[in-house]
């Protein structure tokens, strides 16, 4: 594939976008599938949004991803936003359609894409989900109609009972959503089929921090971190010595890429080469 007049601009814009892996996986899985399409990071400061879309728009960029600060000030600037970005009040992919900017957030799918592909199927199952932010957001509104029982607990208790009513109020369905407490936590894993973390608490570089004490966890549950730097969080590493079926974060944001990969594309990335580049990357850094 060489770069030319066809080739097709993909991006991600945010601030910042130093760090980001998705340059890395959606050009090998271009590059896999001969398309050609190139993926690029622009750094867009809050202020200048506005006129970054306008840019977009001019110079035709294919599609985007959008990340932090900009999840949620995007959604004035789609001409269209899908239910799974709706929901969440928060857009993580866009599609430029000639000029029409339709929105939709590969978050919450890719999480349940990543529990599936570790053979870790949430459905009936008793979920316990610590944090109540923007990605909490993307996995409850996603599991919610798939789960039994979903339990929110964030160290800010208003958050997670908001969260856990706006739940209830789609889906019909009961949620539980109060404050963190260690108490609390050791209460509800005994009976809990899948923890998931979806806090920064663990990242580097707070790398000895976790939310749950090893002694909580069970060898018949399946801990799920979405924190993918380290590859390893304390969290996984106590959760795999006590013998629980474990799902890191980078299966989560290789998936979530793969669903943006495939909204823009409409085929299928490879998925496994994206998660050995990206394990490998994380494992350098
Ligand atoms: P994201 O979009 O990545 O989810 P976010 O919206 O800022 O980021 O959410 C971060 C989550 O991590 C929140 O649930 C936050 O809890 P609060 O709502 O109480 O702020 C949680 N979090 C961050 N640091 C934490 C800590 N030290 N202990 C417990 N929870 C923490």
């Amino acid at each position: 594939m060489k770069i030319g007049t066809s080739t097709q601009v993909y991006a991600l814009i945010g601030d910042p976008v130093e760090h980001s892996l998705s340059p890395l996986i959606h050009n090998l899985a271009f590059q896999s599938l001969k398309l050609n399409c190139v993926y690029l990071t622009f750094h867009v400061r809050i202020h200048e949004l506005d006129k970054a879309i306008k840019g977009i728009k001019a110079l035709g960029v294919s599609g985007f991803n959008v990340t932090v600060p900009h999840k949620v000030a995007i959604l004035s600037f789609m001409d269209e936003i899908r239910p799974s970005a709706s929901v969440i009040g928060a857009i993580n992919t866009v599609v430029n359609d000639d000029g029409k900017l339709v929105g939709y957030n590969t978050d919450g799918q890719g999480a349940l894409a990543a529990l599936l592909n570790e053979g870790a199927n949430p459905k009936g199952k008793r979920v316990v989900l610590l944090g109540a932010g923007g990605a909490a957001r993307a996995i409850a509104f996603t599991l919610t109609p798939i789960v039994d029982k979903l339990i929110i607990l964030n160290r800010t208790g208003s958050k997670a009972s908001i969260l856990a009513k706006q739940l209830e109020k789609r889906f019909r369905k009961e949620v539980e959503g109060k404050i963190l407490s260690s108490k609390k936590l050791s209460d509800e894993l005994d009976d809990t089929d899948i923890l998931i973390n979806s806090t920064s608490v663990g990242m580097y570089p707070n790398v000895d921090e976790s939310l749950v004490d090893r002694k909580m966890i069970r060898s018949d549950m399946t801990v799920f971190d979405i924190v993918y730097n380290p590859l390893e969080t304390k969290l996984i590493k106590e959760a795999k010595a006590s013998g629980a079926k474990t799902v890191g974060g980078a299966k989560m944001l290789v998936y979530q890429g793969a669903l943006s990969f495939e909204i823009w594309t409409g085929k299928k990335p490879p998925i496994e080469k994206m998660l050995k580049v990206v394990i490998e990357k994380l494992k350098e850094a």
